[in-house]
């Protein structure tokens, strides 16, 4: 295992209404990365957060903010995302396209934010190993993205393990489905970082649970 195991909340699940205190409740549980699921209607069918919360987000917390693109065209708002306050920014291959996308990491570092891949469930990622190669991070979606609270599908724990043979310090980042139960298996997978929604915001002690989590990978 490359990295230490870090929960990352999904703020998809927090209560938007009392969004500061949300972030300050991820901060006081202890993570250390919060994950933000940008979603433009188009490549999912859900719309959500733009530069504008994020720039709110970046306004009342110090954490790295790990910035999810489920977009169409994500290129177009890199800079806007990196300028409201984004941290790492992640893309999706299918997006983008093979023919595209040694560009498109380039166009995302350009940014000065960390560069992400994302893998929807039934995309291999084998054939991207060397543009995985070049960035931070390759996120596994283990549900459809576009909503939280999904089940854990387990067609993608082979994809995870082929990456992380391949790619044994790329840091390796699983999202959707991620609980008490699925949290062994990624890490036996290979995955050290775990976007957590529901399992986390609905705890009735997310503290434990993050601790709980971390501890799994030692
Ligand atoms: C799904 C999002 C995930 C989601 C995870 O499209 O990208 O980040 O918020 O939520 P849970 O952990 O509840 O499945
Ligand atoms: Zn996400």
């Amino acid at each position: 295992m490359p990295h230490p195991v870090r929960v990352l909340p999904s703020l998809l699940s927090a209560d938007f209404a009392h969004l500061a205190d949300e972030l300050a409740r991820c901060a006081a549980a202890g993570a250390k990365s919060l994950h933000v699921d940008v979603m433009d209607a188009h490549f999912v069918p859900n719309l959500t957060i733009g530069p504008f919360i994020v720039e709110a987000m970046r306004r009342s917390t110090d954490l790295h903010l790990d910035v999810h693109l489920m977009m169409t065209d994500p290129l177009r708002y890199v800079d806007d995302f990196r300028k409201a306050g984004a941290d790492a920014i992640t893309i999706h291959v299918e997006a983008v396209g093979p023919r595209s996308m040694a560009q498109a990491i380039d166009r995302v570092r350009a940014t000065g934010a960390q560069v992400g891949l994302a893998f929807n469930p039934d995309t291999n990622p084998e054939l991207w190993l060397p543009h995985l190669a070049r960035v931070d991070l390759a996120m596994f979606m283990t549900v459809y993205p576009g909503f939280g609270g999904q089940a854990f599908i387990p067609q993608v724990r082979p994809y995870i393990r082929a990456v992380r043979a391949a790619l044994p310090n790329l840091a390796i980042q699983v999202d959707g489905g991620i609980n008490r139960e699925t949290i062994p298996l990624v890490i036996a997978d290979g995955a050290d970082r775990l976007g957590c929604g529901n399992a986390f915001f609905k705890d009735k002690d997310p503290a434990g649970f993050l601790a709980w989590a971390e501890a799994q990978g030692t």
